[in-house]
């Protein structure tokens, strides 16, 4: 069959890519190995671990928070089946979702395993069944999945990663996590929350590596505050199952045993089978697809986006790469402003960030003015008793121009988009001060840490 345009892989970079194509004009097939469309993301990535988190930050609240509220909330228990099945119903609520939305945009969607099978030549390769297909241009978007670590065998039971952390049959006992990223903090605080003890391993002497490290300091206080155990700067040599019990052996340290392990120590591109060598596409020595600016891999008519070429590993950020790759198909123009992609971590407080550390403005010489404010000075966050955590604005010292934001606490996450949008129009702290926002609300903390650039912030 002769199309426009192949995708192969139907994650946030894939069908966004598909959906903006057939917007476009193009006869587009998009082609997904699994039954379930969206990808990592929608099926065991980012909204099941977001419906597991707000399930138990909600029994937490109950446990913990009601009573301060003046509710008397007795007799609060959890049916870890339910919550399952909660999560489980948004999964499927979404990539039903996105089926709708490929067949809506007259997308053919083939379910198999795709291999390239020369210039502008996909196969799919079915149960029953190979279909040959062909296109004038192919994008890969095959995702990424996660890594272990030498001398750790995943059984995928016990020993497993995120995707077997989202779905345990029972709480464990104790939870050891290995690595202190983004996974591993997000994951560990719904087991820890549902009342495991929970054992973060992390290599780096300090958690979060590549975030801010003020931002990381504080959350390293107030995840240990929430009884989470940390061991920093401690390596994992190996680990094994001994039937119930997990062995976590860690260098300098000795044996840590629990009865599940999470190993969440990154993710790597999936390239495997997909025949890349056929069309001679080539990959850097980490196996990400390497690309130009425009998404050209080192084939003609070949491109690639998200987790699959360098960058980081984020959903939106394929989604962005997927519609400018899209865009410069059709047009010959498109742009994807990698300094305005915003990160997010949903902890209890969350995390978020957008543009520069301080830590980089350091390095590249960069000076800056700060300015910190406090979420306890916010009227909304006392309201909601949700005081810990502060927004810091790193502003360039002579243009005043804003170079990053870092937000660790409530609704983080909302609130960033307000910062990635004013950094992508090039605002200065000034003109952040000098917008209206409404009262009460969070978003004040960005305006006060802007006027606290300049050292006038009201409510400090
Ligand atoms: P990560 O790269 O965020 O963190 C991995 C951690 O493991 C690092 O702190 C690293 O130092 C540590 N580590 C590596 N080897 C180790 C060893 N031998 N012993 C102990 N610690 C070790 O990776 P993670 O958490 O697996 O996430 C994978 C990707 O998925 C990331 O790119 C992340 O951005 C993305 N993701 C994003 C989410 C979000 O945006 N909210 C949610 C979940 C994942």
């Amino acid at each position: 069959m002769e199309y426009d345009l192949i995708v192969i892989g139907a994650g946030p970079g894939g069908y966004v890519a598909a959906i903006r194509a057939a917007q476009l004009g193009l006869k587009v097939a998009c082609v997904e190995k699994e039954a379930a469309l969206g990808g990592t993301c929608l099926r065991v990535g980012c909204i099941p671990s977001k419906a597991l988190l707000e399930s138990t930050e909600r029994l937490h609240a109950a446990q913990h928070e009601f009573l301060s509220h003046g509710i008397l909330a007795t007799g609060v228990s959890v049916d870890l089946g339910l919550m399952m099945k909660r999560k489980d119903h948004v999964v499927a609520t979404l990539t039903q979702g996105v089926a709708g939305l490929l067949k809506k945009n007259k997308i053919t969607h083939f379910v198999g395993q795709a291999q390239i099978a020369g210039q502008g030549r996909v196969n799919v390769m079915q149960a029953d069944g190979m279909t040959p297909l062909s296109a004038t241009n192919v994008i890969i978007a095959t995702g990424s999945h996660p890594v272990s670590l030498r001398g750790v065998e995943l059984d995928g039971n016990r020993l497993g990663t995120s995707t077997e952390a989202l779905s345990y049959p029972e709480i464990p006992q104790h939870l050891i996590v290995i690595g202190a990223g983004v996974i591993g903090l997000e994951l560990g605080s719904v087991w820890k929350r549902l009342g495991s003890k929970v054992t973060v391993i992390e290599y780096h002497p300090r958690i979060l590596p590549g975030m801010d490290a003020d931002i990381a300091k504080d959350a390293l206080k107030i995840f240990e505050k929430q009884g989470i155990e940390f061991r920093l700067g401690r390596k994992v040599t190996a680990a094994r199952v001994e039937g119930e019990t997990v062995v976590v052996e860690v260098e300098n340290e000795g044996e840590i045993r629990g009865d599940r392990v999470l190993v969440a120590v990154g993710r790597k591109p999936n390239t495997e089978g997909l025949g890349l060598d056929v069309v001679e596409i080539q990959r850097d020595s980490q196996g990400r697809i390497l690309v130009d600016v425009n998404y050209k891999t080192t084939a003609p008519g070949f491109f690639a986006i998200g987790d699959v070429i360098p960058g980081p590993m984020l959903a939106h950020k394929a989604e962005e790469e997927g519609v400018a790759c899209v865009e410069f198909i059709v047009t010959g123009h498109a742009h994807v402003d990698y300094n305005t992609i915003p990160s997010v971590i949903y902890t209890h407080p969350e995390i978020a960030s957008v543009g520069q550390t301080e830590e980089q403005l350091n390095a590249g010489g960069v000076k800056y003015r700060k300015g910190v404010f406090p979420f306890r000075g916010n009227g909304r966050a006392q309201a909601l008793g949700d005081v810990v955590g502060k927004v810091k604005i790193l502003a360039d010292a002579t243009t005043d121009r804003v170079l990053g934001v870092h937000i660790i606490g409530p609704r983080a996450g909302d609130l960033i988009a307000e910062a990635t949008v004013s950094m992508a129009f090039g605002a200065s702290s000034e003109d952040i001060a000098r917008v209206c926002h409404a009262h009460p609300t969070l978003s004040e903390t960005l305006k006060e840490a802007a006027l606290a650039v300049e050292g006038r912030a009201i409510h400090q």
